[in-house]
C-alpha cells in the first residue's frame, strides 16, 4: 500500500499551540485569544510583543518596563556593524539574516533554550532587528548608521534610523499597525522552518535565521514588493484587467492574493486597505489604491468562489511605497514584525519538543549493481 503523500503538508496539523488561532473559513485571527481587529486598532506593537511572549496584555507598569527593556537593547555590537559593512551590497533580507547570525557570537545565552532565556533573546532580537536593517540601509548608501533613539517607540525608532529624520506621528502609527499585523501567524512556512530548527535543539538565533531565509520567498514574505511592482507596471486602473488577465491566462498568480489557510478575506488586510487609501490621498497619489481596488473588486472577484481573496501583503506594499521606503526593504519590515512570532513558536517547540522529521516516499531505482570507476567507460 503506497503511503499517502501530503504535498506541502497541506492541512496537516503539526502540534497544538496557544500562540494564535486562525479560522480560514471565517477569516478570523486571534493572538493569544485576542482578536486581531482589537489589537490592530487599540494596542501597540510593544503590547503585542509582550502579549505573545507572556500570554496576556501588560498593565501600564508592565508595559513601561517592557518598553524600557526593548529600548535598552536596540544598540548593536560594533563588530556586527562591521559585518554589515562587509555585506553592504547584499539584499536587506540577506543582511538581516547575516546580522542575526553574527549577533549569536555576542549573546551570552545563545545555547540556553529555556523559556526564560529564549524570551530574553527574543526581546534582544526584536529590539535589534530594526537596527540591523536600518544600519545596513545606511551603509549601502555610503552613510554612517544612525544610533537608536531611546525617545522613540519601536516603529518610530526604526523610521528614524532608516531616514535620519524624526518621523511624523501618523507615519509611526502606520508602521506600528503594520508590525502588529505581521507579528504572528501560526505554522506559516517561516515559523515552521524556525520550529524545525528548534526541534533539533539548535538555538533561537539559528531558528530566526532560518525563518528569515524562508520568509524571503515571493510566495511568503516577498509578495508585498511584487504587488507594488505590479501596480507600477499597470500604471493606470484601466490597464489592470488586461494586465492581470495576461498573468492569469498564462497560469501565473496575482501576488497578494490567496492563502494556504484563509479561504475568506485575510482579516489583516482591512487594516491596511483603508490606510493605503488615506495615505494615497494625503500624498496626492490616489492612483495606486485605485489600481489595487480595481484588481480586487473587478479582476479577482471570480476567484472568490475558489477561496482566493486578498491577503495581508496586498495593500502593505502601497503603504511602504507611499512612505518612500525602498521596495527591497518591504520584506524586511515583514521580518521585523515576525521576530516575536518566530520566538514564541520556538518557545512552544522547546517546551514540548519532538524532532520534526517527515518522510519522503522513494520512487527511484532499487539495489543497482555498483560498477567500479575504471569500468564505467
Ligand atoms: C503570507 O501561511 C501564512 O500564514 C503566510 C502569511 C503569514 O502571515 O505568515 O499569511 C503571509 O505568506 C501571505 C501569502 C503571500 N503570498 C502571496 O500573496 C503569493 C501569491 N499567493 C499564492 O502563491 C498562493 O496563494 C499561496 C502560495 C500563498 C498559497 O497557495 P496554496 O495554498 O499552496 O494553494 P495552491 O498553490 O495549491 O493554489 C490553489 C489554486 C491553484 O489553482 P489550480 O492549480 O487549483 O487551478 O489557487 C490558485 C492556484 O493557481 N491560486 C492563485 C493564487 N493563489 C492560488 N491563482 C491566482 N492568483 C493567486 N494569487
Amino acid at each position: 500500500m503506497p503511503p499517502e503523500i501530503i504535498k506541502g503538508l497541506k492541512d496537516v496539523y503539526l502540534d497544538t499551540t496557544t500562540s494564535s488561532f486562525i479560522d480560514g473559513q471565517e477569516g478570523k485571527l486571534l493572538y493569544r485569544g485576542y482578536n486581531i481587529h482589537d489589537l490592530a486598532e487599540k494596542s501597540t506593537f510593544e503590547e503585542v510583543i509582550y502579549l505573545l511572549f507572556y500570554g496576556n496584555l501588560p498593565t501600564k507598569q508592565e508595559l513601561q518596563e517592557f518598553d524600557d527593556l526593548l529600548r535598552a537593547n536596540r544598540r548593536l555590537p560594533d563588530e556586527v556593524i562591521q559585518v554589515l559593512d562587509l555585506v553592504k551590497a547584499s539584499h536587506p533580507m540577506d543582511a538581516l539574516r547575516t546580522g542575526v547570525s553574527a549577533l549569536a557570537a555576542f549573546d551570552p545565552e545563545v545555547t540556553d533554550n529555556s523559556t526564560e532565556a529564549t524570551i530574553r533573546k527574543g526581546i534582544r532580537l526584536s529590539a535589534m532587528g530594526p537596527t540591523i536593517v536600518a544600519a545596513h540601509h545606511r551603509l549601502r548608501q555610503g552613510l554612517e548608521p544612525v544610533a537608536p533613539n531611546p525617545d522613540l517607540n519601536h516603529a518610530g525608532n526604526f523610521l528614524y534610523m532608516l531616514f535620519n529624520e524624526m518621523p511624523e506621528q501618523e507615519t509611526i502609527d502606520l508602521l506600528d499597525v503594520d508590525f502588529i499585523l505581521h507579528a504572528e501567524h501560526g505554522a506559516n512556512a517561516s515559523a515552521f522552518g524556525a520550529r524545525v530548527a528548534a526541534s533539533t535543539l539548535s538555538d533561537l538565533h539559528s531558528a530566526v535565521t532560518t525563518g528569515i531565509g524562508v520568509l524571503k520567498g515571493p510566495w511568503h514574505g516577498g509578495a508585498a514588493e511584487e504587488v507594488m511592482k505590479m501596480a507600477l507596471d499597470i500604471g493606470q486602473p484601466e490597464n489592470a484587467a488586461e494586465y492581470c488577465r495576461n498573468i492569469l491566462d498564462n497560469g501565473g498568480r496575482i501576488m497578494g492574493f490567496g492563502h494556504r489557510v484563509y479561504k475568506a478575506e485575510d482579516p489583516r488586510a482591512r487594516h491596511l486597505r483603508e490606510r493605503s487609501r488615506a495615505l494615497g490621498e494625503k500624498k496626492g497619489q490616489p492612483n495606486w489604491f485605485k489600481i489595487l481596488t480595481y484588481v480586487e473588486d473587478e479582476v479577482m472577484v471570480p476567484y472568490r468562489s475558489r477561496g482566493i481573496f486578498v491577503n495581508v501583503d496586498f495593500f502593505a506594499g502601497s503603504i511602504y511605497y507611499l512612505l518612500e521606503i525602498p521596495d527591497d526593504l518591504f520584506i524586511s519590515i515583514f521580518a521585523l514584525g515576525r521576530i516575536p512570532g518566530w520566538t514564541l513558536q520556538c518557545v512552544e517547540q522547546f517546551e514540548d519538543n519532538m524532532l520534526i522529521r517527515p518522510l519522503l516516499e522513494y520512487v527511484g531505482e532499487m539495489d543497482k549493481e555498483f560498477v567500479p570507476l575504471e569500468e564505467r567507460g
